[in-house]
């Protein structure tokens, strides 16, 4: 396989990145014998230059296995690729070898990981942090490394780099520490960035001033994002286009507009249906069984008249899917032009053409 080139000119319109049908497991080490975990269980998804696609969903759901395996960071064992690919620019990730891999890393793809405070070292510098980043994957000399490095410290908003650059991360507050994983992604100016959560950590005002950063990056550079996220309205503001999961699965991929105007999964209506109101006093919230267990919702959806039932971990009680296999009873159907839900199998979902979720849309665009 030949290595990437790293100077090569990314085509606009063709995919940075291409998950396709990604299956992920872990293993219990001290239970050999019991089954393991799918954390992902065919994932599809596609993120092309100067795109955000909004990866949301319910903890534990296979979010951040879904971004670390492609960049082959998910630890084998006890985690192991079960299938699928993970292309990026037309090559696959998880074939790459140790050599491809460490290469890939950081110049190609770079992620700001869900845990700043675990992610630096507590004995080395945060210059010495950044800059290792940066000789490891640039050919510049020590003192080029500090330039662009306290470049990148600026870049994040953090005031007086010549002297943080001295500084251990003990000596950081959380916020600062969260922008320094950011400083240091984006200093070899990925083509790619997995941010996981990457504002968590910060209060608001930070986290607009962050977002608004990659923004401008992602426009003068041309880079992909993808963006892991519980909150909702950053999703609104940020994103392009986005993916809905749950258990493993994609169970809904639109454009940002469309997702919010009429989310069609019942999970994705109830995560909807979360955000809190200040005008409506609610005791409890809709748990998404209510909304799936209830047949009525599934006929005001445009679509599912057709036979569809959205796919849900335990079928409702009135579909009894007849099959063999129980891994074939999810399909991610394409249920109107570039709007996918992920259903139960029926005939009608089966002999739909498949496409997989793939969407060169971004919001500038229109
Ligand atoms: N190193 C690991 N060993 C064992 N199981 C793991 C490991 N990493 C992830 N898992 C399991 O894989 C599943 C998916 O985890 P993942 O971290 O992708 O969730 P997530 O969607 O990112 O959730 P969160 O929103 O809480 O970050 C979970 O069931 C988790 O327990
Ligand atoms: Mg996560």
């Amino acid at each position: 396989m030949a290595d990437i080139d790293h100077q090569q000119l990314i085509d606009p319109n063709k995919p940075l990145l291409e998950v396709r049908d990604l299956a992920v497991s872990f293993g219990n080490p001290s239970s050999p014998s019991s089954p393991r975990v799918q954390a992902v269980a065919g994932v599809n998804m596609t993120i092309y230059p100067r795109q955000t696609l909004a990866v949301v969903g319910e903890s534990g759901c296979g979010k951040s296995v879904t971004a670390m395996s492609t960049m082959q960071l998910v630890p084998r064992p006890p985690g192991r690729f079960d299938g699928g690919r993970a292309l990026f620019l037309g090559q696959d990730v998880l074939e790459f070898n140790e050599n491809q891999i460490r290469s890939l890393r950081g110049d190609d793809i770079a992620m700001i990981f869900q845990e700043p405070m675990t992610s630096l070292n507590p004995v080395y510098t945060i210059g010495d942090q950044i800059m290792e980043a940066i000789l490891l994957h640039q050919k510049v000399s020590q003192s080029e490394a500090e330039t662009i490095a306290l470049q990148a410290m600026k870049d994040v908003g953090i005031p007086q780099p010549e002297q943080r650059l001295k500084s251990y991360p003990h000596q950081f507050s959380g916020g600062m520490r969260q922008r320094v994983m950011i400083a240091m992604a984006l200093a070899c100016q990925p083509k790619l960035l997995l941010a996981d959560e990457p504002t968590t950590a910060l209060d608001v005002t930070i986290q607009a001033q962050i977002l608004e950063l990659l923004r401008e990056l992602q426009n003068t550079r041309n880079m992909g994002i993808m963006l892991i996220t519980h909150n909702l309205g950053v999703v609104a503001e940020n994103a392009d286009v986005v993916c809905v999961m749950y258990a493993g699965r994609v169970v809904e991929y639109a454009n940002v507009f469309e997702l919010f105007d009429n989310p069609l999964h019942p999970y994705t209506r109830g995560l909807f249906q979360s955000i809190p109101n200040l005008r409506e006093s609610a005791h409890r919230l809709t748990t998404v069984e209510e909304i799936v267990e209830n047949p009525a919702e599934f006929v005001k959806l445009d679509g599912f008249e057709k036979g569809l039932v959205p796919w849900w971990p335990d079928p409702p009680a009135n579909v009894t899917p007849n099959l063999a296999d129980p891994d074939e009873e999810y399909i991610l159907h394409e249920i109107s032009p570039n709007r996918w839900v992920g259903v139960f199998r029926s005939d009608h979902a089966a002999s739909h053409p498949t496409r997989v979720p793939d969407l060169d849309y971004r919001r500038s665009d229109t």
